[in-house]
């Protein structure tokens, strides 16, 4: 063999050789470092996970079928998987300030997004959390409500059926780019083989654009649910005032299905605010359910109505409307959904109307 060729014959082996080397230092350090050493999640004291690779506290349990709130994906832009954590968690990390009470730093509270799990940990979380299943859907209806609303209907193939409170909320998975989007649930929670959301589009959102321009019928998606602590409190009688601007509607419309369903046992008030009239939907539907039954009122209130909308019901903010159609609410319930900005508005309405800060639910869809 002469010297070029055993140049050529060599060198190959010699790089790989020390890439081997360098690989199994690394294995080695990563190793005693406590990289991939056996942790162990334990869930309420009796649930114990095994985890291998560090990663964080909220993915450990989505990977263990434990489906914490997480509308925002894991960027601590939502504040929406907090857990307990009674030890391991490490410090409370600066994106997590924002989100946390006095009193929630006090209980080791945390965003479990933002916990990395390194060592064991032990957590608390609540019951009802552990109810949220991921289920396999089928689009089954697209719908256009308005020019910038849709209705879209997910049949469930795997689990076959969720069971929801009126009012709860489900997370939306868009696929191809793994962003999870919270969508409250529309339909009646009677129905459970079967769910519809209502989504308005956001001028470049990732998810809505997702859904307005490219989903259609027959496509496969992954949903979470239920989530969420804004539904109806089925077993009071107070009177109930329901605001909704928007895509609010949706958990509006499942909780007056439910009510429905019972008889309309309570009196209800619905006030929806919108534009003009191309922002109004569901509008039948409501005004037939105020035919059939008289302690349901259905208020839509226009704050901006063209002159060909020849709008003869209310106009002005759905603030000022509420302001003058409420009268006394210290012993009412009120519902609200909708952008932050106008629930914020709307209790101090409420509030000027004697309304019970423990008897205030909303949900912002922010
Ligand atoms: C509990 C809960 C329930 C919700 N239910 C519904 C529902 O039933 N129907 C529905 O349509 N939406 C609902 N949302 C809002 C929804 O989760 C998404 O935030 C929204 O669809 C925008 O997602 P995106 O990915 O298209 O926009 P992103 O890509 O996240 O946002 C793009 C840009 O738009 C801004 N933006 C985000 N959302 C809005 C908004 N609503 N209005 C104006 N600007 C916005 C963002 O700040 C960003 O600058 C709910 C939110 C929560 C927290
Ligand atoms: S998932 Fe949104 S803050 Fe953690």
């Amino acid at each position: 063999m002469n010297l070029f060729l055993a140049v050529n014959y060599y060198i190959p082996l010699v790089i790989i050789g020390i890439l081997l080397v360098i690989t199994l230092l690394l294995i080695g350090a990563n190793f005693i470092l406590g990289g991939s050493k056996m942790k162990t999640v334990t869930i309420n004291k009796d649930t114990v996970i095994p985890v291998k690779d560090t990663d964080t506290l909220l993915n450990i349990l989505s990977n263990n079928k434990i489906f914490i709130p997480s509308a925002c994906g894991g960027k601590a832009t939502c504040g929406f998987c907090k857990v307990k954590v009674i030890s391991g968690g490490g410090d409370v990390k600066p994106m997590e300030e924002p989100f946390l009470s006095d009193q929630e730093k006090l209980d080791n509270v945390r965003l479990s997004c933002q916990v990395k799990v390194q060592d064991n940990i032990e957590i608390e979380i609540p019951v009802s959390m552990l109810d949220a299943q991921e289920y396999t859907c089928e689009v089954i209806n697209i719908k256009d409500l308005t020019y910038d609303i849709k209705l879209v209907q997910f049949q469930f193939i795997n689990p076959k059926t969720m069971s929801f409170k009126p009012g709860q909320y489900a997370q939306l998975r868009v696929p191809g780019i793994e962003i999870i989007r919270a969508y409250s649930i529309a339909s009646n929670p009677k129905v459970t083989d079967k769910i519809e959301l209502i989504i308005r589009m956001v001028p470049k959102g990732k998810a809505t654009t997702f859904v307005h321009k490219a989903l259609e019928l027959g496509d496969k998606v992954i949903v979470t649910g239920p989530y969420g602590n804004f539904y109806l409190q089925e077993d009071s009688d107070k009177d109930i005032v329901c605001i909704a601007g928007g895509s609010g509607k949706a958990p509006i419309r499942s909780i007056l299905h439910y009510l429905k369903d019972q008889g309309m046992p309570r009196n209800v008030k619905y006030f929806f605010g919108a534009r003009s009239k191309k922002d109004l939907y569901y509008t039948e539907e409501f005004v037939e359910l105020a035919k059939e039954y008289p302690n349901f009122e259905y208020i839509p209130a226009l704050s901006d109505p063209l002159p060909e909308d020849n709008w003869d019901g209310a106009i002005g903010l759905i603030t000022d409307v509420l302001d003058q159609n409420s009268g006394d609410l210290s012993d009412s319930e009120a519902y609200l959904c909708g952008s932050p900005g106008m629930i914020n508005a709307c209790i101090e309405v409420l509030n000027k109307h004697d309304i019970k800060s423990e008897n205030v639910f909303y949900d912002k869809f922010s």
